[in-house]
């Protein structure tokens, strides 16, 4: 693989340059109760069947990981914050909840980790979520209130914000393919709309987080992904591709960018000029390559096939649904993706689901190549995450696809450091002055 200059002499890696592992609340906390996502589990939405449960016991005792990640040598931890425990009902605030997220957060400055945290990572309140969540123009005022106290609460203690995960994945997933909560298919102006108020939910906090701490960097996460045509001479094929492309890589990016409203609701006249410009920074959560095409006898993915070429290096599959091909290059689509925002910016995610540990060490070593060149280009990158530390609850998946650097045993949560974890190390050990 050879990506022009500097692909083969290396740089030195910026000092401040976070090397991190990225979680999320309802992931790792174990015992959340009261968001939709516990709904969706009861109600046996989980393809694996599997329970959360403790997940990786952090509300307990996240300090067991913080000290592992540690002696990884990581600098950066990313984490979320669980609404439904701050706000378990509407304007009442849990203080015990606000003061574990203070210790969590003090744990990780007292061991050399700086904290980057995720205001809304894919759970809601269930009151939030019976009021109808981001489908509902009164999320935007809630969701800001929710970030001015969780900023007003911990902003000693952190400076980055991410306002939400994934907004492009929360609408397409949970509004047209049916595969998160609220389980809605097909419904393609509604995930406009859900994406529009997260828009407007996005830049009141953006503004809300600047007025109470006027130096903090807030940006969010965008998920990318490589689409490529299924038949590459297939002309449907190839539209598709594009279009998908377009439509979920930039979808909500793209408003930011320059205050357009997300499609097809721009097409209208509709038009977002509040939401130009508020991010510090982009936030890329990049993992896989996936083939497209059309597939009339393919409803339940709404027409859509995705594929990976059998001979292409993959991870493990998803329980329906293959999770696509591990394709390192990708990140330098991504990255290229983003560059007109002029903003610095962070991979707040990567990683790919191999419980044994097949193919992450080569992941972990060509994005790294990737990275280097990326930077030796003069590319305002500052920050890698990994996703992520110890396996945790996948979503759909539930236990079935492990991302972690630690292997977990969610029974007797026993945890076991699988080799890309020193793998991992020692990359960002090499970091440290030792490239020029
Ligand atoms: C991302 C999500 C994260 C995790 C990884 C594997 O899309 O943000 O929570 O599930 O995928």
């Amino acid at each position: 693989m050879d990506n022009g200059a500097g692909a083969n002499h290396k740089v030195k890696f910026p000092a401040d340059f976070a090397w991190g592992v990225s979680t999320s609340a309802h992931q790792v906390e174990g015992n959340n109760f009261n968001n939709q996502w516990s709904a969706w589990e009861k109600a046996g939405r989980i393809k694996s069947r599997d329970h959360v449960g403790l997940a990786c016991d952090w509300w307990r005792n996240a300090e067991q990981d913080f000290d592992l990640a540690r002696t990884l040598g990581v600098n950066a931890l990313r984490l979320s914050l669980e609404w439904s425990r701050i706000e378990p009902r509407e304007g009442t605030w849990d203080q015990d909840a606000l003061s574990r997220y203070r210790a969590m957060l003090q744990a990780l400055r007292d061991r050399g980790m700086r904290p980057f945290v995720t205001i809304h990572h894919f759970t809601n309140p269930l009151w939030f979520e019976d009021k109808g969540a981001f489908a509902a123009p009164e999320s935007v005022r809630l969701f800001e209130r929710f970030a001015r106290r969780v900023v007003e609460s911990l902003g000693d203690l952190c400076r980055d914000w991410s306002t939400f995960n994934e907004p492009n994945v929360y609408a397409a997933l949970g509004y047209f393919l049916g595969e998160f909560p609220p389980g809605k298919k097909g419904r393609f102006i509604q995930a406009a709309r859900v994406t529009r108020n997260l828009c407007l939910a996005h830049a009141a906090a953006y503004r809300a987080i600047h007025e109470i701490q006027p130096q903090a960097q807030v940006g969010w996460a965008q998920h990318y992904v490589v689409f490529k045509a299924r038949k590459p001479e297939s002309a449907i094929d190839r539209w598709i591709a594009r279009f998908i492309d377009r439509r979920f890589n930039n979808n909500f990016a793209d408003s930011i960018l320059d205050g357009r409203a997300p499609f097809p609701l721009d097409l209208f006249g509709d038009s977002l000029p509040e939401v130009k410009g508020t991010c510090d920074y982009v936030g890329i959560n990049y993992y896989s390559r996936l083939r497209i095409g059309f597939e009339p006898r393919s409803p339940r993915t709404m027409f859509f096939l995705l594929t990976v070429p059998p001979h292409k290096p993959q991870g493990d599959s998803g329980i329906e649904v293959p999770y696509g091909e591990a394709y390192p290059e990708g990140l330098r689509h991504a990255v290229q993706r983003f560059l007109p925002f002029n903003k610095p910016l962070y991979i707040l995610e990567n990683g790919v689901p191999d419980r044994a540990d097949r193919i992450r060490p080569w992941v972990l070593e060509s994005t790294f190549q990737q990275l280097n060149t990326l930077l030796a280009e003069g590319t305002d990158l500052r920050g890698y995450f990994h996703w992520t530390l110890t396996d945790n609850f996948e979503w759909n998946e539930g236990w079935h696809l492990r991302f972690g650097l630690i292997e977990l045993d969610p029974e007797t949560q026993a945890r076991r450091l699988r080799p890309s974890a020193e793998i991992y190390s020692k990359l960002i050990q090499g970091t440290n002055g030792h490239h020029g």
